[in-house]
């Protein structure tokens, strides 16, 4: 046997300068492209109205793009129509049908199909068993809880065998326990059925916990793509920074690769780019209370959240910024409102970026 699979070499889905335009002032999605591989979970996440469910639709075949392409496993199929692209489709509302059974429900894409009873019998069944509803075949939906429902929706999706799953923010309409053991639930499932998924949400946590990959847009394009820890740790802009995860942005000067915030010199590894005026990011963990040092603040306010204090701290030029400090932690003595204290981070913990 030959062993020829090499999933970097060959994505499964090239996105090519996709784009497109409802005539508004700018695109609602505006030259977006990356590569998924075959098996990935990929996150689309950004604000509301950056353009991620018109990005879904057109690889529902909804829309068709005005500019770019969709390739899948090497067949551009931009303007395709739907029923001929393999793809399971899941959003917000479970838009199940009332008066059929669970079993009805998830056998409807397979009846449209032509796929015979006995076929049908057992994919249902498997299709079932994945979402672990085969003890609620007989129910109607109205007997089922917003949970069940989803799981029956997305039963429904990947019974047909789908080439790739498109998810539309399909945990929006639970409530905080449910999403959170849902979140679980459709990564396990995914991992199971080894489908191509597309999960589009608007909530970073969501697509911190899930995802193999992350797709950040902004104002229709792309922010950034990569790992959850990627994305955190390196993000590639001030924007993705304070989109995920909470992020400190202070206005920095750049000058023969020091880093001064309020004219003062600053902890920085890298003083990336050109001279000048900078946005330097730091996250509130990072920040660290010295009982002296070059950069002075004062400490404005702490907030108890549990594990943590939310020490808030102006700088002398007026700007303010975040410290999480772990309560008894030697930082907790200095963080007294009122206080004078400095500022210190590791220098790897600062990231600069061009303004
Ligand atoms: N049918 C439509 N007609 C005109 N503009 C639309 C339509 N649908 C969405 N838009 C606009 O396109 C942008 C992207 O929308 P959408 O893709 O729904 O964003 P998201 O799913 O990220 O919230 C928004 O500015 C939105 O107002
Ligand atoms: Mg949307």
């Amino acid at each position: 046997m030959t062993l020829h699979t090499d999933m970097t070499a060959d994505p499964h889905i090239r996105i090519d300068a996709l784009t497109f335009d409802y005539g508004g002032a700018r695109p609602a999605v505006d030259r977006l492209s990356f590569d998924i591989r075959k098996g990935e979970f990929i996150g689309v996440l950004g604000p509301s109205g950056c353009g991620k469910s018109t990005t879904l639709r057109m690889f529902a075949g909804l829309l068709a793009p005005t500019a770019g392409s969709i390739t899948i496993g090497g067949r551009d199929i931009s303007h395709a129509p739907p029923w001929e692209r393999n793809l399971g489709l899941v959003f917000q509302s479970y838009a199940l049908f009332p008066h059929m059974t669970v079993a009805e429900n998830v056998a409807f894409g397979l009846k449209l199909r032509k796929i015979g009873k006995e076929e049908t019998r057992a994919r249902v069944a498997e299709a079932l068993r994945a979402v672990r509803l085969d003890a609620f075949a007989a129910r109607r939906p109205a007997e089922l809880s917003g949970g069940q429902q989803q799981r029956v929706a997305i039963a429904r999706a990947i019974v047909i065998e789908p080439e790739i799953l498109l998810l539309d923010e399909p945990l929006s309409n639970l409530d905080a326990r449910l999403r959170d053991e849902m979140r679980f639930e459709l990564r396990d499932i995914q991992t199971r059925t080894g489908i191509t998924t597309l999960f589009v949400t608007h909530d970073q946590q969501e697509a911190l916990t899930m995802c193999d990959r992350i797709v950040v847009m902004n104002g229709g394009m792309l922010e950034q793509i990569g790992t959850p820890a990627e994305i955190y740790d390196r993000p590639a802009s001030p924007f993705v920074a304070n989109f995920i995860g909470r992020a400190n942005t202070l206005k920095a000067r750049v000058a023969g690769g020091r880093v001064t915030v309020d004219g003062q010199p600053v902890p920085a590894s890298e003083a990336t780019g050109a001279n000048g005026e900078a946005l330097a990011v730091v996250r509130p963990h990072c920040v660290r209370l010295l009982a002296d040092g070059p950069l002075k603040a004062r400490v404005l306010r702490r907030v108890f959240v549990g594990s943590m204090i939310e020490t808030e701290l102006e700088l002398e030029g007026g700007q303010r910024l975040i410290a999480d400090i772990r309560p008894g932690d030697p930082d907790d003595a200095l963080a007294h409102v009122g206080n004078i204290v400095a500022l210190d981070w590791r220098g790897a913990d600062l990231r600069v970026f061009g303004a």
